[in-house]
């Protein structure tokens, strides 16, 4: 990230974590470290709590997100959100294709494109999340699924939708488990992500486009993974629940490191 000309960008991915109250008191005492920040600070808080948060952080760099939507514009999908319905509440940007809910609700490539589409029509930044689970790692499949994630679920997008595209790689063996890919690791996957990016679109893109690791990141891990020229931002879950550990997560972009 140091070394690149991309602005960087730490998410935290709050899940099923926090209420209304909760979300509010925690915007209003990140916000002097969001201030301070050279880098861009995002929270993804969940549907209930976008519209107090989004007008909380009006007055703060903050930028509120939403962790999923449904694919269509509306219908009888009981218990789902449009993103027309997360724009208006305040949402600039989406998580999409987030490993739980890959794993847990069953969702695939097929509909993680659909829902980059309808995003992008909206404006809306989404965040696209890859990565491979346990077993895949160790049977060396990582690279092949990884290909396999990004070539399905970016599939007919053109350039200008790609310059609007966030891509997170995020190791499943590496999520809330404690264990985080080594800096070597995730560089590795994150310059496999670019050059797959270039191949199929530009050079120009590629180089543009902004890529997050996620995976137990922690502030004593953080700056090591962000020295990594390929890594231009975080997507933290548990250690973005505490303003403490987020801060220190935060003030490692103001660290100069040449
Ligand atoms: P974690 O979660 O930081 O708790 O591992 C990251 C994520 O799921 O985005």
């Amino acid at each position: 990230m140091f070394q690149a000309q991309r602005p960087a960008i730490i998410v935290g991915n709050w899940k099923m974590h926090k209420t209304i109250a909760e979300a509010k008191s925690f915007i209003e005492e990140l916000e002097p470290a969001a201030r301070h920040a050279k880098a861009k600070v995002w929270l993804a808080v969940p549907f209930t709590a976008i519209q107090a948060s989004a007008e909380i952080a009006r007055k703060s760099p903050i930028v509120i997100g939403a962790q999923n939507m449904h694919e269509q514009e509306s219908g009888a999908f009981t218990g789902e959100i449009s993103c027309s319905m997360l724009k208006e509440a305040g949402a600039a940007f989406v998580i999409l294709g987030h490993s739980e809910r890959r794993k847990l609700f069953h969702e695939t490539d097929a509909s993680i494109n659909k829902k980059i589409k309808v995003a992008l029509h909206h404006d809306m930044s989404p965040i696209v999340c890859v990565g491979e689970t346990l077993e895949q790692h160790q049977n060396g499949l990582t690279h092949r699924i990884i290909e396999e994630q990004l070539s399905l679920s970016l599939q007919g997008l053109n350039v200008t939708d790609l310059e609007k595209v966030i891509l997170a790689y995020e190791p499943v063996w590496a999520i809330g488990t404690g264990r985080n890919a080594t800096p070597e690791q995730a560089q590795d996957m994150h310059r496999f992500c670019r050059q797959f990016v270039g191949h199929h679109w530009t050079t120009a893109v590629a180089e543009k486009i902004i890529i997050l690791y996620g995976g137990s990141v922690k502030p004593d891990n953080a700056l090591a993974l962000l020295t990594e020229p390929d890594i231009d931002g975080l997507l933290v879950g548990g250690s973005s629940l505490s303003v403490n550990s987020f801060s220190q997560i935060i003030d490692c972009c103001n660290i100069n490191v040449s």
